[in-house]
């Protein structure tokens, strides 16, 4: 099963972005530690990310077309893009959101997802490590 792992705005800048919010792990790292819990998961995993909401809808209609599950960090789009939630709606296959962070925990605007209706479930607080388990949870559901 291939699975498309895309993350929105600002993600790029992981390891400097306010570490003390988002921790020290770099992009690749992130990435490497998708493509190493998907081989142990019997996944193939796409790991990209965009600034560009185009970019990011045009990807949701691929994975739509394609059947493919998706892992979504849409980062700030999260709490603001209906184009972003309206994209995910057609997708049939498993769609998992994650964070880095618990947006619950944070500011009033961070509180509310508009995409969280529309997936399957959402992983969220634990750092990179919400990847690994999105992704453990994309291996359940497609087993
Ligand atoms: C985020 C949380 C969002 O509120 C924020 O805008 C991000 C990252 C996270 O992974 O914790 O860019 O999605």
């Amino acid at each position: 099963t291939l699975v498309l792992v895309l993350n929105g705005p600002n993600l790029s800048r992981l390891g400097k972005r306010e570490p003390e919010v988002y921790g020290t792990s770099t992009y690749d790292d992130l990435a490497r530690l998708c493509r190493t819990t998907a081989a142990e998961a019997g996944l193939t995993v796409d790991v990209r990310q965009t600034d560009s909401e185009a970019e990011l809808i045009g990807w949701l209609h691929e994975a739509a077309d394609g059947g493919h599950p998706v892992v979504l960090n849409p980062a700030a789009f999260t709490h603001y893009s209906y184009a972003v939630r309206d994209a995910v709606a057609m997708i049939k296959a498993p769609v998992i959101e994650v964070h880095l962070s618990n947006p619950g925990a944070r500011e009033a605007f961070r509180h509310i997802s508009v995409v969280t209706p529309v997936v399957t479930g959402t992983i969220a607080g634990l750092g990179v490590e919400s990847y690994r388990h999105a992704l453990l949870a994309v291996a359940t559901l497609t087993r």
